[in-house]
């Protein structure tokens, strides 16, 4: 190991108080590479203990970009293009218990799912149990706290989705809670 990920690894051993072994911390990007073929892992993405993390071929995974799996996974499918300095967090600390420091509280949290052919933009924040359909779009900046469907266009912070394609009408329609409700009746 080399002085730089032993430094990280005493680090976070000593500021982990509730039994994390973040060993895998700052995994070198020449075995990210390995482990991930035909995947483009842009040398400053930070992947957090990659033994969490699944990508599909041809996936995308831009500069300073932050995946960051700890009792959870994230699941990227194939074609996947997230932008930089995206944050995909799948895990969270369970603050509602009063009697505990957030910090020693339990890590809870969910997968997180990226479908193929999705396309995050940058400085978005994907939260955790967050599943995004295929072929849908995150606007750059936001924060997607809940899933989104497959071919919707999604932006802000909360994510909202602001455009959805129609299979039978073959075209994308502006979201509005009509649209919203043709799509639930099936009618588009
Ligand atoms: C999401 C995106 C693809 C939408 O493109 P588009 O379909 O041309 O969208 P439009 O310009 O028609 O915008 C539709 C609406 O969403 C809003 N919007 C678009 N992008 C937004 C964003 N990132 N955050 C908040 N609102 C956004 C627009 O203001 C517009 O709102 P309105 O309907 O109230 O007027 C684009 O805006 C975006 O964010 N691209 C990401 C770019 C990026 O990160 N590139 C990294 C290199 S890989």
């Amino acid at each position: 190991m080399n002085k730089f990920k032993k430094n990280m690894k005493e680090i976070y051993e000593n500021v982990n108080t509730n039994g994390l072994n973040i060993a895998n911390i700052l995994a070198d990007h020449n075995l990210l590479v390995k482990k991930y073929k035909k995947v483009i892992i842009q040398p400053t993405a930070l992947l957090i203990d990659p033994s969490k993390i699944f990508i599909g071929e041809g996936s995308w995974i831009g500069s300073y970009s932050n995946l960051r799996p700890v009792n959870n996974k994230i699941i990227i499918g194939k074609n996947v293009l997230i932008a930089q300095m995206v944050s995909i967090i799948s895990d969270q600390y369970d603050y509602k218990n009063i009697d505990l420091l957030i910090k020693k509280s339990l890590i809870k949290g969910k997968d997180v799912v990226i479908e193929d052919d999705v396309w995050i933009g940058t400085g978005s924040i994907i939260l955790p149990g967050v599943n995004i359909g295929k072929h849908s779009v995150v606007g750059a900046g936001s924060v997607v706290t809940k899933s989104i469907p497959q071919y919707c266009v999604a932006v802000g912070n909360p994510a909202k989705i602001k455009k959805r394609y129609s299979f039978k009408l073959k075209k994308w329609f502006k979201y509005s809670l009509l649209i919203k409700l043709f799509f639930k009746l099936n009618i588009l």
